[in-house]
Order: C-alpha cells, then structure tokens, then sequence
C-alpha cells in the first residue's frame, strides 16, 4: 500500500499535488466565485461575525497561524491564532459573533476538541477543518470544511497540512466573498493562482534531488536553525518541527525579524540555517530585510540554506545552498515553500537511521490531554 514507495511519509509528500487539486474540486465556481454550501453557517451569520479565533496544534497549528495572516488580509475581521491546549485554560473573550475556526488533520485530538467545547459553550460558533470524515471534531462542530488529502499515515503531517492551508484560504476568501470586504482584483486573481497551485507544487517536488543530497551532507549535524518573516514565519516553524520529529535533531524556527533580538547569538561556524524569503514582489520591503538578514548570519559562519523564488538574484550572493521556488502570490508561499523543508526532513530522518513513519515516542492522533 505504500504505492513503491520506502515509506508512506513519501508517497503522502507525492500525493500533495493531487491533494491540493481535490481539495479546491468544486468549491470554485466557473465564474471564479466560491462554493462553500457545505459550511452550513449562513451568510447573514458570517457576515456578522467579529472576532475569528483559530485552534489547533502541532502542524495544524502551523497552518492556523498562516491562515490568520490571509483572514486579517482579506477580511479585515480580527484573527487571533491559538494553541488549542493552552485556548480554555486563559479565559478567553468569546461570543455568539466569535468564529472559532478548529483544524484537526485526524478529527481526535483532545486538547483541539476540548478547546472547540469549550468555544461553544460561550456561545461561539464553530468550524472544523478536518481531514477524517465523520471524526469527532466535525460532529461537534456547527460546520465543516473537510479538506481532502485522502487518508495520512505517517505520524509526520504533510499532505494534510496542505490541504489544511487550502481550506483556510477558502474560508478567508469565503468571508471576503459574502461580507464583500476587498472582493476586488486581488482576490479574484489569488483565487486563479490558487487554482493553479497544484501545478506548482508538483514543480517543486520535481526539483528535489539537490535537497536530498544536502540533507545527507548534514546527517552529522547537531541543530539546524530555521528563519522566516510573514507567512514564512510559521513555514520555519513547520520545517523545525519536521526535523524535530523526524531526525530527533534539535531544530528551532525564529521570526526572522527576532533574530537581533537574541537568536543571532546561537550563530556559528558551519550551523546550518534555512532561509525561507518573501517573493521580492508583494511585501518588498520584507524581502530586502531578510536578504540582509543572511548577510548578518552568513557573516557569523552560518552555513544558510535559502529558498528563495525563481528569478530572485538578490540572494544568490549570499546562499551557500539555492532551493528555488515558483513565484506565487505572497499569501501562497507556504504551499509551495513547506514542500523542499518535509523532504530536507524525511531525508535527514533516513540518514540518520530513524524510523519515518513512526517517530519515536508519537502517536498519529494525540487523544489525551
Ligand atoms: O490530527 P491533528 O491535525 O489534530 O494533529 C495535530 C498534531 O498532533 C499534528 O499535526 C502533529 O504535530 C504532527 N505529528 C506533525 O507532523
């Protein structure tokens, strides 16, 4: 069942274009529009909304934290992102015009679940994201969006995580879309580009051969250190907790922004440290604060592994190792910017003599608190 592959972690990275193409399938109209009658909350409701709160952990987290960037974007509805295990234990500020939005790949996991009770409770309404049809989630739920990467093996998350990112930027752009804020050009061609995207992933993972091999080069590696700005942010933390899981590395991810503010001081001959860089168009201003970022660290001994976008000459100077990247909309790089971080892990992982698909010491869906 593993399709010819060593592991399911490699069949399920291979499986990401089609599941990014499947969960977008009939959710976007001919005219461009989208298609969510199964979010059974009814527009006057989303219209009224406030507040959108995001819960979940672990690599859903990840993806909630890149949603909360798009939703403030194109909405201008007030996102806040929150670890599920840490959301009812503060108190927080909820009410009948908060939308709770829940991502669980598995649909079981505890603290995500008890956080959504808890939502309810105070009267919130709640949406599941999830990728197990029927789970426990989604039942309690008042609505679900199920994102469709077919069913995920490996303990490590990757083709749900995706697909997680799609149906955020769905219902981001569903907000947009009935509420009527910034429906303008932008999103229209965001959500051809979305359209699109499989496509591109599939490109990158074409192009993966020289990450493996530096994955390899580094199997002796102590700590891998992982910098990003904007989406990028939480896309070096996926790539952290990636290398955690798989290659038992120490393996942290820092705002790059941060870095002057204490991370810079980890800096040393040969560290490596992955780079992940804002398109040079979009959030310009951005992309020129990271490239002098790498400058910084590249002049302290690091050893910097940059992703960058295909045409970006800019960082060539200062890239000890390129991995190239499609040009996508700002807000859409993590689709296409995660993939080369999940293959560097599982890569590391095999090197190392680790187990892919089992980590020690994970379950596939954490059902304690
Ligand atoms: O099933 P869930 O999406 O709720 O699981 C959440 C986390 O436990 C999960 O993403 C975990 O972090 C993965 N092992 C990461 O690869």
């Amino acid at each position: 069942e593993k399709g010819g592959y060593d592991y399911f972690m490699l069949k399920e990275i291979a499986e990401q274009p089609k599941a990014v193409a499947d969960t977008l399938l009939g959710r976007i109209d001919e005219a461009g529009r989208l298609a969510l009658d199964e979010v059974r909350i009814p527009d006057h409701v989303l219209r009224e909304v406030n507040k959108v709160v995001i819960v979940a952990c672990g690599t859903a987290y990840h993806a909630g934290m890149i949603a909360k960037y798009a939703i403030e974007h194109w909405t201008r509805i007030p996102c806040e992102t929150e670890l599920a295990s840490e959301f009812r234990y503060r108190d927080p500020i909820l009410d009948q015009r908060t939308l709770v939005v829940a991502i669980s790949q598995s649909g079981e996991t505890m603290d995500t679940l008890m956080a959504l009770r808890h939502a309810r409770e105070q009267g919130a309404k709640v949406l599941a994201i999830c990728n197990t049809n029927g789970s426990t989630i989604p039942r309690e739920s008042d609505a679900v969006l199920y994102t469709h990467a077919g069913p995920e093996v490996a303990v490590a998350s990757t083709k749900a995580f995706l697909t997680q990112l799609v149906a955020c930027y769905l219902v981001a752009l569903y907000l947009g879309q009935v509420r009527g804020t910034k429906w303008g050009d932008e999103i229209g061609s965001v959500i051809r580009e979305l359209s699109q995207i499989s496509t591109e992933v599939e490109k990158v993972l074409a192009t993966m051969e020289p990450v493996r091999e530096l994955a390899r080069s580094l199997a002796d590696k102590d700590t891998v250190l992982f910098l990003g700005r904007h989406v990028g942010f939480p896309v070096a933390l996926e790539g952290a907790l990636k290398l955690k899981e798989l290659a038992y590395m120490h393996a942290e991810g820092f705002a790059a922004g941060e870095l002057k503010h204490g991370p810079i001081a980890l800096i040393e001959e040969d560290l490596p440290v992955v780079v992940v860089v804002p398109s040079p168009r979009g959030r310009s201003v951005l992309h020129d604060k990271i490239v002098s970022n790498i400058q910084e660290i590249r002049a302290r001994g690091a050893r910097t592994i940059v992703i960058a976008e295909e045409g970006d000459e800019t960082v060539v100077p200062y890239a000890d190792h390129l991995v190239r990247i499609p040009a996508t909309p700002t807000l859409l790089q993590p689709l296409v910017a995660t993939v080369p971080l999940q293959v560097f892990a599982c890569e590391l992982a095999t090197a190392r003599g680790n187990e892919v698909d089992q980590p020690r010491n994970l379950a596939k869906s954490v059902t304690v608190e």
